[in-house]
């Protein structure tokens, strides 16, 4: 009888046909996604061509050996050495944004701060001319829609629309790139085609990085923002040492809320699991969310503490070979836009209520309103 187990996935989750398994457990979910007897896909379940080269989402959607081929040609992107080289680009991107916050007026934290900031960042490391950010964004957002499920057939149409108009944009990025290369990431993908990246692989690993690239930190930096509001001692405590506690900030929220709240590994062989015989082919899903309040690894789980002395590592990142690849990226995104917020507007508060996004994967505020300053 213990909760955070194993036990029998009811719909929605995932392919229901040869039925699933959900897990709370922080110990469990990390074991199923460290454990390579789990894939992320079914080798039985091929998916129709077309969808699969339409939803492909390059090394996320893959196992061993494309997986490990394809994320070493994005990782170079993401070493330390890289991400220290665009923090200036994020503490000006920070700067600006907040240049723009009126004294005393209500404004949205989610349009206004925290969407704009991973929006250009990315872009920016992909190689987008500034000109064409804002349509690449803009499609991206719809290509993200589709990691919670394609829900009607006018969902369909619009991502097969957007997908269409995101492989033009990116096409005429490569051939751009392979005229004139620069040190960004499409320069760096165009130099290795035809021997580690084949010319049809090309877009969904822009898709894939354009996507995880914003879709989750955005929720990363409302999430956060939102939890410190709801405890204004914490709020507090960040404004006297911004640059001291920013960082635990980001940690705290990625635990306590974190942007993805669910991801599934499926057996590739029939095996054990806490007592439970899973089959092949059966999905394990493991609930991130759940996870990160698991009280055996989180004392008083439930509770934000930005002073929490760290007993275990959260999953908000996930766990083994999928390792969120971005992760250096976002955790200093999410440390700049939470320090800069406390130096210049330590007396941020709600100015109206928070919406939600309505998703069962990802999480965040799709609107935020706050205000800072007189009155
Ligand atoms: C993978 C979360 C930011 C790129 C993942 C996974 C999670 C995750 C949970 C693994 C999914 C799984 O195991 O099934 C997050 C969160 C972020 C964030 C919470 C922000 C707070 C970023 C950024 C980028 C990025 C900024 C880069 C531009 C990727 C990529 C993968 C990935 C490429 C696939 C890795 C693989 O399959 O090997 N992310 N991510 N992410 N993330 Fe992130």
């Amino acid at each position: 009888d213990d909760p955070y187990a194993v036990y029998r996935g009811m719909p929605p989750f995932g392919p229901t046909r040869l039925g699933n398994w959900v897990t709370t457990s922080h110990a469990i979910c990390d074991a199923v996604l460290r454990d390579r007897r789990f894939g992320v896909r079914s080798a039985d379940l091929t998916a129709a061509p077309a969808m699969a080269d339409e939803f492909d989402m390059s090394f996320l959607d893959k196992d061993p050996p494309d997986h490990t081929r394809l994320r070493r040609l994005a990782q170079p992107s993401f070493s330390p050495k890289q991400i220290a080289g665009y923090r200036p680009r994020v503490e000006r991107t920070v700067d600006e944004l907040l240049d723009r916050v009126e004294v005393g007026e209500t404004f949205d934290l989610v349009s206004a701060y925290a969407a704009p900031l991973p929006i250009r960042v990315i872009t920016d490391l992909l190689g987008v001319p500034d000109a064409d950010a804002e349509r690449f964004a803009a499609y991206g957002t719809v290509i993200a829609s589709a990691l919670d499920g394609i829900h009607s057939l006018s969902h369909a149409a619009r991502l097969k629309a957007a997908n269409r108009d995101l492989r033009a944009l990116f096409e005429d990025l490569f051939a751009l790139r392979r005229r004139e290369p620069a040190d960004d990431v499409v320069s760096r993908l165009v130099a290795a085609e035809g021997h580690r990246i084949q010319p049809h692989e090309l877009v969904p690993m822009c898709n894939l990085l354009l996507v995880a690239g914003f879709e989750t930190t955005v929720n990363l930096v409302g999430n956060a923002v939102n939890a410190l509001l709801d405890h204004p001692a914490q709020w507090e405590a960040l404004c006297a040492d911004p640059a001291g506690l920013a960082p635990a900030a980001v940690e705290e929220t990625l635990r306590y809320d974190p942007p993805v709240q669910r991801t599934a590994r499926c057996a590739r062989e029939d095996l054990e699991l806490a007592g439970h015989l899973v089959r092949r082919g059966q999905y394990v899903i493991t609930l991130i969310g759940a996870a990160n309040r698991d009280p055996r690894a989180f004392p008083d789980p439930d509770t934000f503490d930005i002073h929490r002395a760290p007993t275990a590592d959260h999953l908000a990142f996930s766990s083994g070979i999928h390792y969120c690849v971005g992760q250096p990226l976002a955790r200093m995104e999410g440390e700049i836009a939470l320090r800069r917020l406390a130096e210049r507007l330590p007396d941020l508060r709600r100015a109206g209520p928070l919406r939600r996004r309505v998703s069962g994967i990802v999480r965040g505020p799709i609107h935020l309103p706050v205000r800072a300053g007189a009155r």
